[in-house]
């Protein structure tokens, strides 16, 4: 049974992993990579968001463009791939992540219904810039809003407080969807509503908040928030 989230007037979503598959990079590489594009996905990712919270603890602010390069980096070395034009290919990947299929319906259900949409992402404006425009989704979102705005990464509550000043939303009127678990947990113990998107079938954190939904795939979503 669907149980409706009341009162919800605004859709914020994470962007990776959430909306965009980042696996769809190193899924395309595999004429070189073979098997081992699922375990660079991985450390990649893994890597990449270790630097984000270091680099927020520390003070310490790079863009994801260089956080994410800087996690490949790493990556490649520990896998013992020295290949230059892999490295770019992987990078450029990055900015046409492939959306995951049910992304542009649900926006739009969303937005026939009078919610405001958007994104809220460690992401830099460059980056999301180009994947929302590669996705063609720009026209389904009022706003597309990246870290770089407030200079530190998830889960600080200075980034989801971003979504309340920019939408003009408050936190407990506005459902924040992430497939990243930690960043569900970070966005409820800042006080939104979350529906996590479980798409990886992660387990519950052991963190500060609790997401109010767990759904597999977005396509859960419009009837969650009345769409
Ligand atoms: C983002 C990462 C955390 O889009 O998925 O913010």
């Amino acid at each position: 049974m669907t149980i409706m989230l009341p009162g919800i007037r605004a859709c914020v979503f994470d962007a990776y992993g959430t909306l965009f598959d980042y696996a769809s990079a190193a899924a395309s590489c595999r004429d070189v990579l073979g098997d081992k594009h699922g375990i660079l996905t991985a450390m990649w990712r893994e890597k990449q968001l270790q630097y984000s919270w270091l680099r927020t603890l520390q003070g310490r602010h790079a863009d994801f463009w260089q956080v994410t390069g800087d996690a490949l980096d790493f990556t490649l070395e520990t896998l013992g791939i020295a290949d230059d034009m892999l490295r770019n290919r992987l990078m450029n990947l990055y900015l046409t992540l492939e959306a995951f299929p049910e992304v542009p319906a649900v926006l739009e259900r969303l937005k026939a219904a009078g919610l405001k949409t958007a994104i809220l992402s460690n992401g830099s404006p460059e980056m999301l810039d180009a994947i929302v425009g590669n996705a063609g989704i720009g026209d389904l979102l009022d706003a597309v809003l990246s870290v770089e705005a407030v200079g530190v990464y998830k889960t600080h509550p200075k980034v989801y407080q971003l979504a309340v000043d920019r939408l003009g939303v408050a936190a407990e009127a506005t459902a924040f969807q992430s497939s990243n678990a930690w960043d569900a947990y970070g966005a409820s113990a800042f006080g939104m509503r979350v529906v996590w998107c479980n798409r990886y079938g992660q387990h519950p954190e052991r963190l500060p908040g609790r997401p109010d939904r767990e759904i597999t795939s977005l396509a859960e979503l419009p009837a969650l928030v009345g769409a």
